[in-house]
Parts: C-alpha cells; structure tokens; sequence
C-alpha cells in the first residue's frame, strides 16, 4: 500500500535517473511556448490537451516514435533547446533528483536539418545552467537511431569528436523490431576507442537476443529497459553475474506485459540482477515519482526494495557515484527516525 510515509521516502530521497530522452521528454510548458515562438501549429493547444493528445498516441513503440518526432518538432535553434534541458533540470530538482543521465538523440534533430552544434551548444548551455540554478548534475547519453543504416550511425558517433568534453556515453534507441543492435557494431566500437560508455535498448520490443548482442558484440555496460531479459535463465545468470545495470522503466513498459503486476523487474531483481527505474519519457508515462509510486501500488516494493533500486541508479550510474555519501547519509537519518 502507497502510505504517506512511502509517498515521503519517495520524494525526499536524493535520487540519481539513468534513463530518460530530452526529445521524448520536452514538457507540456516547454512545448506550447516553442510551437508559439516558433509559429508551428500543434494538433494541440494547452498542456491537458497536449497529454491526451500524445498519450492516446503511443500504443507501440513506432507510433511513440512517430509523435516524439511531432512534439519535437517544436525545437528549431540553439535557445529553444537551451529552454528544454533547462525545464527538464528544473523538474528534476521539484523530484528531488541530483543526478541525471539524459540520452539526447540528435538524429531526430538532423532528420529535419538542425545542425549537430545548434542542438548540441543549446543542450549544453542548459547543463550548466541547471547546475548553476538548480545543482542537479546532468550527463549526457548520446543516442544512435537504431533505425537509421550502420553507415549513418557510424558517421554519427566519428562526429561527437568535438563535443567529447559534454558527452559521456553513446547510446542506442527508437524502433527496436527489425533493427537489431549489431548492425551498429562498428558505431559502438569506435564509441568504445573514443572513451565513452556503452549502453543501448535492448530486450524492450524485442528479444534475448538482441541483449546477448549488446553486451558481447557492442560491450555495452549496461542495458536499457532489457524486460526480456527474465526469458533466458542463462542470460539472468550472466547479468547478475556480471552486475550489468537494467536501466528499467516499469511504466513506459505498460503495454508490454498483460497488467502492470507481470512487469519483470521482481522476478530479475530476485535472481540477483541489478535493477534502476527512471521515467524514460514522463510526458507520455508519467515522472519518476509517479514511477517509484507504481513499484510500491502494482509490484508490492516495501521501503527497502525503494531504498535499493534507488541506491542502484546511483552506485551503477556512468558518473554519479558522489552522491552515494548523500544518499546513505539520507537513508541513515530516515532509519534512526524510524527508531525513535
Ligand atoms: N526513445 C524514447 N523512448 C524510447 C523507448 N522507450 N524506446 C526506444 N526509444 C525511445
Ligand atoms: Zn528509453
């Protein structure tokens, strides 16, 4: 049961999130005033019809992708994209939120001719800024289209050279059925000879397989969503073995299992997978809270399992391992509290 007590844990716990795209992400506040400064006419004119109209526009992960690409559309130059890493830090911080790992996916910006330097120069401005104001420490995750040719993707990842002082991280999204991981071989071995970490969806529409690849053949560290995951015995084996990080996003994955209670992440996490949650793309989903909500209403998390995936998201994180001091230091404090 959501008690108080838990709905406080879950706000006041200082919280790392691992998996959440800038694009799929823009807020409904962000959005509207970019249509309006940019003149670009939306099938929707306030926040409440923009969250109706997008969230009865998702049954599957491609026609998701098709309305990510619409609301996007709203960014055109260096300030809008300024306003939308800045929004996102000022909702991390009302979560509580101090560190957070933001996939960007520049090809969803190139695929209307945004320069790579407007979007990145505006994405990084906003980092700073959301530091300076808020003290949410932000990492980026630079996404490859999956769906694009390897040829694309691997041009992609050469042309993050410059900008090699923001990026920590390449990573791989959008429609996963037909596009499978190792077609990007090559992307992600030059990303791995350019010193940055490795990660990818795999295992969310699509299968084992796909996960198996990203971690032998792209040496992905981690893995994002990776829900299949629980098919293949020899596989929880190898991921609990190895301490690989499932980036997980229990209620982006509603439509993936047939109620909310058959979500994967208990059965893993009980085989001794290491499991974070994050809210992927909370305009459609909902934020991180609203995502800790849901372990405790459809999994039956208690306060320890909370305290557990949320020390994960930190202690796996690319970068964020400082603010374990703070975090067990909050955990400390909530347990002596209960003693009393
Ligand atoms: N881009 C934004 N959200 C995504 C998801 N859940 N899967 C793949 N690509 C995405
Ligand atoms: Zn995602």
């Amino acid at each position: 049961m959501l008690t108080e007590r838990m709905q406080r844990l879950i706000r006041e716990m200082p919280k790392g999130e691992n998996h959440i795209h800038i694009e799929g992400s823009i807020p409904a506040r962000t959005a509207l005033k970019l249509a309006k400064r940019n003149n670009i006419a939306m099938p929707f004119n306030d926040e409440d019809s923009m969250i109706r109209y997008i969230r009865s526009h998702c049954g599957s992960l491609d026609e998701f992708m098709a309305c990510d690409r619409l609301v996007n559309s709203v960014c055109q130059t260096e300030e809008d994209y300024y306003d939308v890493v800045y929004d996102l830090g000022e909702d991390a911080k009302k979560q509580n939120i101090v560190y957070q790992e933001l996939h960007l996916d520049y090809p969803l910006n190139e695929e209307r001719g945004i320069p790579m330097d407007v979007v990145m120069k505006g994405y990084e401005q906003g980092r700073q800024a959301v530091k300076r104001d808020f003290g949410v420490d932000l990492v980026f995750i630079a996404g490859i289209d999956r769906s694009q040719s390897p040829e694309k993707s691997t041009e992609f990842v050469k042309n993050l050279e410059p900008y090699l002082g923001m990026i920590d991280a390449v990573g791989m999204d959008c429609e996963e059925l037909g596009y499978p991981c190792i077609l990007h071989k090559e992307a992600y071995e030059i990303a791995g000879k350019m010193g940055l970490f490795r990660t990818a969806h795999a295992g969310e529409e699509g299968d084992c397989r796909n996960i198996w690849d990203a971690l032998d053949v792209l040496g992905c560290q981690r893995i994002d969503h990776g829900v299949r995951a629980v098919d293949d015995p020899v596989l929880v084996r190898e991921l609990a073995d190895r301490k690989t990080l499932l980036a997980m996003c229990t209620r982006s994955n509603v439509r993936l299992f047939p109620t909310p209670a058959d979500h994967s992440i208990k059965p893993l996490m009980a085989q001794g997978v290491v499991c974070s949650v994050s809210s992927d793309d909370p305009p459609y989903v909902g934020d991180l809270l609203w995502e800790y909500e849901g372990l405790v209403t459809d999994l039956g998390f208690g306060e320890d399992e909370l305290i557990r995936v949320a020390r994960n998201a930190l202690e796996y994180s690319i970068k964020g391992q400082h603010h374990l001091a703070l975090f067990d230091a909050f955990v400390r404090k909530w347990k002596d509290n209960d003693l009393k």
